[in-house]
């Protein structure tokens, strides 16, 4: 059913204007395509930092500007580095972190219900790699709009259409070139622009300064490449005008076409490129889906969803932190939101907002910024906050667990304390949890590693439980459900073995390997066996 439309709006409200200058993006990436690298780059380009290497030179990568917020030390946490904002070409963007190294998580694809859009970063000598694809599977649920970074042509890399055949063929989307290299890695001669006929040469491991030319075949190229060089590009621009289409806004916006640069992050080639592309075309904060209505970015009462929470990595303290993307409204620091699950309101007095530039606490926010918000415990993943409107966004998803582990306790008399333990750190999203109907353990399901870590951490220091985990025979779990009551009881009649209860009652089948899931999949076809769902 189609959701009723947004309420009406005056012509341009200020919150309107705030969010159309909004760009709210993340990077999908495999690990060491360049994801850090780049970040730093666009960062610097927006003024947010001011060294190439400062992103870096802080130790981990991962603690980019960290340690500076009084807040956080006095917590503990390390949270400006899940969303870096700097300004660029009239637009505001917010870049949130997709932590996506060896603590990939649920977090990690939750961070993607919170954006606009994504940039995808490739390895130009490994083209599209596994965690990219699982990625881009989640941008493709909201057929979010990816513009495409193929990194480090200064390497030596696979050849160009190649990696534009694999865009294509593996990820269904339409590759649209932007730029084109003349050679790779050694041989780099610069990067030729279709759209606008110009050329940027690159030599001895520098970027040269663009110029205009009349098409790939103008001589003055020669300056830059031999004769067969420029015959190669003269054959390769006939190509890509027969082959690729010509971009059309509207295209991307819907998730099909993808504007592709070729570039590099390290020499900073073609980066405010990506950058002014992003500014143009990518969209800003849209109409955001609730149950009984859209809500307008527009609108003058602030609303938002909570999609993460962070955990005080000191056990001394509980607090946490919940990162609220603003869908509405202006937020003011200090001011009064209700919580719609519990009907609760809560004074924002300490709100987190992330200006790089200023260092300091801001007082307002706008739709489409994140905003953090210590707490103890009280806001959830999937949480939405409102002015008293009695609202709940929809799309905070929970996603198949690719891991799945049996508990067990250290002291079976505390099993009941272990139940109700994994259900409060389920419903924080640190996991999620399932109750098979058969047999008496607990199976907790992640789709990275580190979730099991700060799983058993939290268990043990928030809740005095000792646990462990043993294999569990089963490779992965679908959410089942179907049209017919009948053929669902069924279906579960017939496989009690494999079922069991996700922590909202909803009947989950875990299936034993590929194959099984395959299987059953082909035997009920009248059932849908779904990787993702809905927190509500
Ligand atoms: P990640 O966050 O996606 O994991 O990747 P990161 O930026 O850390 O980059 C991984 C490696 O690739 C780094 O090298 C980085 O310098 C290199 N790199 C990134 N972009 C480019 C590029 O455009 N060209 C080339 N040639 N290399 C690039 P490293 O040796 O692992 O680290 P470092 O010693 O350079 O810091």
């Amino acid at each position: 059913m189609a959701a009723p439309q947004a309420k009406t709006l005056p012509e341009s409200s200020e919150a309107a204007r705030a969010a159309a200058r909004r760009r709210t993006f993340a990077i999908i990436s495999h690990p060491d395509a360049g994801k850090t690298t780049l970040t730093e780059k666009l960062l610097l380009a927006g003024g947010a930092i001011h060294l190439a290497g400062e992103v870096r030179a802080r130790g981990e990568a991962r603690r980019t500007r960290s340690d500076w917020m009084k807040i956080e030390q006095a917590r503990g946490i390390s949270v400006t580095t899940s969303v870096m904002t700097f300004d660029f070409s009239d637009a505001t963007f917010n870049l949130l972190d997709t932590p996506g190294h060896e603590d990939f998580s649920e977090d990690t694809y939750r961070t993607l219900t919170a954006v606009d859009s994504a940039v995808m970063v490739i390895d130009a000598a490994k083209g599209i790699e596994s965690q990219t694809r699982k990625l881009f599977e989640v941008c493709r649920l909201r057929d979010m709009p990816i513009v495409t970074f193929i990194n480090k042509i200064d390497r030596e890399g696979r050849d160009p259409f190649e990696l534009l055949d694999e865009v294509s063929e593996s990820l269904a989307l339409d590759p649209v070139p932007m730029n084109w290299p003349v050679g790779m890695g050694g041989i780099l001669r610069g990067l030729y622009e279709p759209g606008s006929s110009s050329f940027q040469p690159f030599a001895e491991g520098k970027c040269g300064t663009r110029f205009g030319v009349s098409g790939p075949d103008d001589p003055v190229l020669l300056k830059h490449m031999n004769a067969e060089e420029q015959a190669k590009l003269v054959e390769d621009a006939e190509l890509i005008a027969a082959a690729c289409p010509a971009l059309e806004v509207g295209s991307y916006l819907e998730g099909h076409q993808t504007p592709v640069f070729f570039g590099s992050a390290l020499k900073n080639y073609y980066v405010e490129d990506l950058l002014g592309l992003l500014s143009r075309i990518a969209p800003p904060p849209g109409a955001q889906p609730a149950e009984k209505r859209t809500v307008d970015p527009g609108e003058d009462k602030v609303s938002g969803f909570v999609f993460k929470v962070q955990a005080n990595m000191d056990p001394k303290h509980r607090d946490r932190v919940a990162f609220l993307r603003l869908c509405s409204g202006k937020f003011k620091r200090g001011m009064k939101l209700r919580q719609t699950r519990s009907g609760k309101t809560m004074a924002v007095h300490n709100p987190i907002l992330f200006l790089a530039q200023s260092r300091e606490l801001a007082e307002e926010a706008w739709p489409g910024d994140i905003v953090g918000i210590p707490n103890h415990g009280t806001l959830r993943v999937g949480d939405t906050l409102s002015e008293g409107e009695e609202l709940r966004f929809t799309g905070i998803p929970n996603f198949a667990p690719e891991i799945l582990r049996r508990v067990r306790l250290g002291d079976p008399l505390k099993a009941k304390h272990l139940g109700r333990a994994l259900q409060d750190l389920a419903e924080e999203g640190v996991t999620q949890v399932f109750r098979p109907l058969i047999g008496a353990s607990w199976i907790v399901g992640v789709v990275g590693a580190l979730q099991l870590d700060v799983l058993t951490t939290r268990l043990e220091a928030e809740y005095g439980l000792e646990i462990g985990f043993e294999d569990s025979p089963f490779y992965t779990a679908r959410w089942v459900d179907g049209d017919d009551p009948k053929e669902v009881k069924a279906f579960c009649d017939r496989n009690r073995t494999s079922l069991a209860e996700d922590r909202d009652g909803f009947t989950v089948y875990m299936a034993r390997n590929a194959w099984d899931l395959g299987r059953v999949q082909e035997d009920w076809p009248k059932l849908r066996f779904t990787a993702v769902k809905e927190r509500f």
